[in-house]
């Protein structure tokens, strides 16, 4: 037999490009193709790229550019382009990078097999009627004890700053039963937990299930221990979903719930229709439903017109959530949105803003990190550590741990007794 065909596939961006990258495998995988680690010794690499910010863009072209002597080299090597930019920028990629054999959106992934056979230039950027998902291979062995699902894509909410409506298109859920499919067949495989995945997933209305009842389904699948999902708008927070943080053990206390500033006036530029105050109640909602629940966050600083007192009510609002992690970006202006007919504020500025925010984020992501010294929680061993004996694995809020248990096993839950903490991680000892 031939030696199989290899594929290196490289993942720019979010979650959902993580779990796109492994459906791609997966199907070439049924075309022969095994995947590889690096582009030198592959027949195919695969771009899987991002569009949100400027910066995430550039890096295709200079990834590119990188890999015209590969080319040169091996003109039979596959160079394929997917994800968002090829989405938002499509042909335009073929003329700018001559090396490029196929550019396919994230909608088209089913096509990539036979675009990938093809001998001439392949576009597919449409948004067909089917279900992408349901023309893929079946999930095959997953890289560990925790898997993601994609439950919902694209969005309708229009943010002013984001490209995602554009690129991913209306929102769009999979049929549930689907999923719930999909979801035993990956318990089957060792999956204890699942973060189900979405630019909007509580927005999910499959069939029209809300997203609180598929994790009702959900829970009620043997074996699989811990339900996250991600990432969730403030106004599609509905009762029946805080009801069931405080209903379902199985859905673990960790919530990202992007509110991007925390000024009344922003927010409305913004278009993210709703305010400060509402954000505030939410959080008080759900806490008084989960206690313990971690929330994080998406912070945006330097939106056109941001003012130091913009900035400070963004401030002022962590400090009255005291957040377990977040993420936070300087604004960069995306062509064919509304925020990027606006002027700019000075990036000197905003840089500064970043860095304040930052640092408060990284005091209260470490303070209640600290806060998990002495308790108990839940952990789900993922890899051995580098230590002789050692396990890491994920705590229920999310924390990786190290855990010194030269009898564990990857995929094992075990309780743990928390002992001390660094800037990025727990360590613990096994209690049962
Ligand atoms: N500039 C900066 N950050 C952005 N995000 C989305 N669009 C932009 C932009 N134009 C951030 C938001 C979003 C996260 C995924 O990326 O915070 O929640
Ligand atoms: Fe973009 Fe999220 Fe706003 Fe949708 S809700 S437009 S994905 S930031």
């Amino acid at each position: 037999m031939a030696d199989p065909k290899k594929l290196f596939i490289k993942t720019y961006g979010c979650q959902m490009n993580v779990y796109d990258s492994e459906r791609m495998a997966e199907a070439m995988g049924a075309d022969g193709y095994v995947t590889t680690e690096t582009a030198e010794d592959a027949d195919m690499v695969l771009l899987n790229t991002c569009h949100i910010r400027e910066k995430a863009g550039e890096k295709l072209y200079s990834d590119l550019g990188r890999l015209k002597k590969l080319k040169a080299a091996r003109p039979d090597v596959k160079i394929g382009v997917a994800g968002c930019v090829a989405q938002a920028e499509g042909a335009e990629i073929m003329r700018r990078m001559p090396i490029v054999d196929l550019v396919v959106g994230p909608q088209s992934y089913h096509r990539l097999p036979e675009m990938a056979r093809a001998n001439t230039p392949q576009v597919d950027t449409d948004f067909p009627l089917e279900d992408k998902f349901d023309l893929l291979p079946e999930r095959k062995a997953t890289r560990g004890p925790m898997a993601f699902l994609t439950v919902q894509e694209g969005c309708d909410k229009f943010c002013a700053f984001c490209v995602v409506p554009y690129t991913r298109g209306a929102e769009v859920s999979r049929d549930p039963q689907r999923i719930l499919t999909e979801a035993r067949g990956l318990v089957e495989k060792g999956v204890r937990d699942l973060t189900l995945l979405g630019q909007n997933v509580n927005a999910f209305h499959g069939d029209g299930w809300t997203l609180a009842r598929l994790i009702r389904e959900l829970a009620k699948v043997d074996g699989l221990e811990r339900i996250r999902y991600t990432t969730s708008h403030p106004n599609d927070m509905d009762d029946d979903l805080i009801a069931a943080h405080g209903d379902l053990p199985k859905l673990m206390p960790y919530l990202h719930l992007p509110v991007q500033s925390g000024s009344d006036r922003i927010l409305k530029a913004m278009n993210r229709k709703h305010t400060a105050e509402a954000y505030l109640r939410l959080i008080e909602r759900i806490r008084a439903a989960r206690p313990d629940i971690l929330l994080s966050s998406d912070f945006i600083v330097g939106f056109p017109g941001e003012t130091d007192q913009d900035f400070e009510d963004t401030l002022s609002l962590i400090r009255a959530v005291n957040y377990g992690a977040a993420y936070s970006f300087k604004y960069s202006a995306r062509p064919g949105t509304p925020a990027a007919e606006k002027p700019e504020i000075d990036g000197a500025v905003a840089d500064a803003r970043l860095q304040t925010l930052q640092a408060l984020i990284t005091r209260q992501q470490r303070g209640l990190q600290e806060a998990m010294v002495g308790r108990e929680v839940g952990v789900l061993y993922e890899k051995a550590g580098r230590e002789a004996g050692q396990m890491i694995g994920k705590s229920d809020h999310l924390h990786a741990v190290f855990v010194n248990d030269p009898n564990g096993r990857v995929g094992e839950m075990v309780r743990v007794r928390i002992l001390a903490s660094s800037s990025n991680s727990l360590a613990g000892a096994r209690i049962s």
